[in-house]
């Protein structure tokens, strides 16, 4: 745009090149210049007021474009705080409709960790969160992985590229069993006391799965623990036992088979005999149901922990939760949970 007033010319100029340095560019709509030449406006002539105040009107419309197009670019760099409301990272204009507060629900899969944390709460164990994102120590070390041993490989997860303390990235927990080394030396004055340690675990775990129907990177387990004098691999099958009665309205049978965790030893998988809710045949394939990895606390686990294992001994368990939610509700697709589609969601209203 050009002007035909030098004066008007020469305040666009100097006006044009402040815009680029303010940081709130409305300011520029402000500017002492802008108003000085509105000020002149009535010491001037009849014939030159016309052009002179048609030219500031110009003026003042650059200027207001300029502040109109540097929007998007504004917003654009604005920094997204990930931790703020949905809603606080858009601008208003682009606000989205939010849904009355009433009309929210439990999402199934919590609705399902609530019920489960609640058979173990009333058999008397102490509910915790697990965390996401974790060390190499707590993923591997404190769970008896050795350096470089390949089992480390079937706990493939997402990485920080930030290194800890020692050199090492941080990472987003592939199960919740990285929170047991932290419940074992926190609560082992318990032990002391003559108290049993009794704690479960629910919360997100992630793996860098290839993703379809049945793999998602990110999904839920709940950790189950359980350390005190004398405890033998009986009490782990009986407290099982006790939470998948209480959980299917059933007396189910089940078997342990021989497995391998580093944390556990031995180590077992535990498989249910599937109750009729989710069976859909009586064939060999149906009857069984494996459903959880689990074991005798690993003597070095203890150790590491600070915990002697000639002493005490602890059993431990890991179960996934979506299958479960999956099977008992007829989810063919696991990438329904984290999809956030309110059709889906509002069927476990
Ligand atoms: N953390 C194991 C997994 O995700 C599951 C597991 C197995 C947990 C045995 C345990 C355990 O606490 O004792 O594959």
């Amino acid at each position: 745009m050009s002007y035909q007033n030098p004066k008007i010319a020469e305040t666009a100029e100097t006006l044009r090149q402040r815009f680029t340095e303010l940081t709130v560019k409305t300011d520029i709509l402000k500017a002492v210049e802008l108003k000085a030449l509105y000020a002149e406006i009535p010491t001037l002539s009849n014939d030159q007021r016309a052009s002179f105040g048609q030219e500031i009107n110009q003026l003042k419309s650059e200027l207001e474009s300029m502040v109109n197009g540097h929007q998007p670019e504004a917003e654009k760099l604005l920094p997204i705080d990930v931790t703020a409301p949905f809603d606080r990272n858009i601008s208003l204009d682009k606000h989205p409709t939010l849904l009355p507060a009433e009309n929210g629900s439990k999402h199934p899969l919590i609705i399902e960790i609530e019920r489960i944390a609640d058979i173990f709460y009333r058999m008397g164990f102490e509910v915790i969160e697990s965390r996401e994102i974790d060390d190499e120590y707590h993923m591997f070390t404190a769970l008896n992985f050795p350096e470089g041993h390949p089992a480390r490989d079937d706990y493939d997860t997402f990485m920080t590229v930030q290194k800890d303390k020692n050199g090492h990235p941080l990472v987003a927990p592939a199960h919740t069993s990285t929170m047991q080394h932290r419940v074992l030396k926190t609560q082992k004055e318990k032990l002391e006391k003559g108290e049993p340690i009794a704690v479960v675990i629910p919360d997100r775990v992630f793996r860098n799965e290839d993703l379809d129907a049945t793999h998602e990177h990110t999904f839920h387990q709940i950790e189950g623990i359980y350390v005190g004098k004398g405890v033998h691999a009986g009490m782990l099958i009986a407290t099982l036992k006790t939470y998948l009665k209480e959980y299917f309205g059933e007396d189910l049978q089940v078997k342990l088979q021989p497995f391998y965790f580093p944390f556990t030893e031995p180590s077992f998988e535990l498989a249910v005999e599937r109750p009729s809710i989710l069976r859909k045949d009586d064939s060999e394939e149906q009857k069984w149901l494996e459903l959880l990895g689990c074991g005798m606390i690993h003597p070095n686990v203890l150790k590491m922990a600070g915990i002697d294992p000639e002493i005490y001994t602890g059993f431990a368990w890991g179960q996934g939760v979506e299958r479960m939610v999956m099977m008992k509700n007829g989810i063919e697709d696991i990438r329904h949970f984290q999809s956030g589609k309110l059709e889906f969601l509002r069927q476990f209203v």
